[in-house]
């Protein structure tokens, strides 16, 4: 069985519930920053690309209300001792504000991760300047300042609008370990241009090495060779922010680049170590992990991120990946457990079954409309056609059926599809033939206009009846294809 866990669900109770004491090398979380945004994913374009078509995927706002009392009493009354007084000191000095509510959420979790963490683990916390004042005394309160190992700036740049104040082009990475034992693989880094050839101190040796002259003062000059192996990494990462139209952005807002996760990744863990990113959006880290060997736990709350996450997996490792999914419905009951918790969600998970897309939430925009599946089954710059969804937790009416019937047409769908738990009944099955069907100049095949499909029947692996179309999930932009690393011992250039 395969030790690579995804897991959906509030990471709280997923580590509470499914994560034992002790049983990650290597913790990197990426939380919501209290932003005080919505986050939306960008779908893909027809041809690939991202497109403008997007839904919120994640909230980063945070109100003192009635679940951030809670979860702040329980931190303080049962809270290890250091994590409560920190509590009460940021109340005395915040009062009962979103702040607070922001690090009363954040506790908890801090305190399970480091349940959680090996005796030889490493935790490095990414977060921006709007908290990380806050969260590393959080931090200090619950894995002991003197586990403070770095504070990491990650350095970018990116277009800012211009406004009265200094732009904003880095973010904190807090690095702590939980003993003063941990694994520490030295990085290096090439020299800037500034050191070496193009420094005028710098000359080459007989065998081309590159050294300078030292003085010091009552001691004969001597030579200082210039470490082969570049310098050493220090905690100012400039690294890339994934641009536009790099190959690995995938339209999920917040997602990290690759590099800073393999730096981390590299760092700090071995081969075969266990990784976890309880907050793992779209997968950054367990894709990096996959491809430096590392066993992974990754933990999201949206299914969004889930579905865009297996995905993820599939393009870049063609289905070698082998991992198990954790939390999401996979009976009647759980699902309709799902749906009444959260119906958003529930549309999402249904919807991700079948591969589609879910629809714009914007006002008077997709009327009728729960989800879309694009597909070719012409050639690949012929025409894109669409398939429609339409997902009902509840009971379905046979003049919803007909509803439905009045989108296809409106939209000019090929096929319209209803989703529901309960099977159909007679007249709703006679509505939906009537709507006849669809026929594929490429396949030269007939497929129902209008399918009824019900929750149970998708959960057994029945998929819908259309067209196998190559590009048929289009739904999220393919990601690059990954190499797997067996080597990470970096000969960086010396130049
Ligand atoms: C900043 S994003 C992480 C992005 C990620 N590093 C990447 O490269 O894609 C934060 C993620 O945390 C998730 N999240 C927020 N609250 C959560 C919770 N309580 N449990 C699990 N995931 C949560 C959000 O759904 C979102 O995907």
């Amino acid at each position: 069985m395969s030790k690579n866990l995804l897991y959906y669900g509030d990471n709280l109770d997923i580590l509470r519930r499914y994560i034992k004491d002790e049983s990650a090398d290597l913790i990197y979380l990426d939380p919501p920053f209290k932003s005080n945004q919505d986050y939306n994913v960008l779908f893909a374009e027809k041809n690939g690309s991202n497109s403008k078509s997007q839904i919120k995927a994640f909230e980063d706002t945070w109100i003192w209300d009635e679940a951030a009392v809670e979860s702040y009493a329980e931190m303080v009354e049962c809270g290890p001792d250091k994590v409560s007084q920190a509590l009460q000191g940021f109340r005395r000095f915040l009062g009962p504000s979103d702040m607070l509510a922001y690090l009363s959420m954040m506790a908890p979790r801090l305190v399970e991760l480091n349940r959680v963490l090996k005796p030889t683990g490493t935790i490095y916390l990414h977060c921006d300047p709007t908290a990380s004042h806050y969260l590393k005394m959080l931090m200090d309160a619950i894995f002991g300042g003197s586990h403070f190992q770095n504070e990491i700036v990650w350095y970018y740049r990116r277009y800012t609008a211009a406004s009265n104040r200094l732009q904003r082009l880095h973010d904190i990475i807090f690095w702590y370990t939980k003993t003063s034992k941990w694994t520490f693989n030295e990085q290096r880094e090439p020299y800037a241009e500034t050191s070496g050839k193009k420094d005028s101190h710098y000359k080459q040796d007989e065998q081309g090495l590159w050294f300078r002259w030292q003085k010091r003062m009552g001691k004969k000059p001597y030579k200082v060779y210039l470490d082969e192996r570049g310098k050493r990494v220090g905690d100012v990462w400039p690294l890339q922010h994934i641009n536009a139209s790099a190959k690995e952005r995938l339209g999920y807002p917040t997602q990290k680049p690759e590099a800073l996760l393999e730096r981390i990744i590299v760092s700090s863990s071995n081969e075969g170590d266990v990784v976890l990113d309880p907050f793992c959006g779209c997968g950054t880290t367990v894709s990096v992990a996959e491809r430096l060997n590392r066993q992974w736990m990754g933990i999201d709350i949206t299914y969004l991120a889930i579905a865009l996450i297996k995905h993820r997996l599939t393009s870049a490792y063609e289905g070698k990946e082998q991992y198990k999914v954790v939390g999401e419905p996979v009976s009647i009951p759980d699902a309709e457990a799902l749906a009444k918790q959260d119906p958003y969600q529930f549309q999402w998970w249904a919807l991700g079954l079948v591969g589609a897309r879910p629809a714009e939430q914007k006002k008077g925009a997709d009327k009728g409309i729960d989800g879309r599946l694009y597909f070719h089954d012409e050639s690949e710059d012929a025409e894109t056609k669409q398939i429609i969804f339409s997902v009902k937790a509840g009971n379905v009416t046979v003049s919803q059926v007909r509803d439905l019937r009045g989108v296809i047409e409106r939209e000019n769908a090929a096929i319209g599809v209803f989703i529901t738990f309960n099977e159909p009944t007679k007249p709703m099955r006679k509505e939906a033939a009537e709507a006849g069907l669809y026929h594929s100049p490429g396949w030269k095949k007939k497929y129902p206009r209008l399918q009824l499909v019900t929750v149970a029947e998708l959960l057994s692996g029945k998929g819908i009846k259309c067209p196998p179309s190559k590009h048929v999930n289009m739904t999220f932009k393919k990601a690059p294809k990954a190499k797997r690393k067996k080597d990470h011992t970096k000969h960086l250039p010396l130049f």
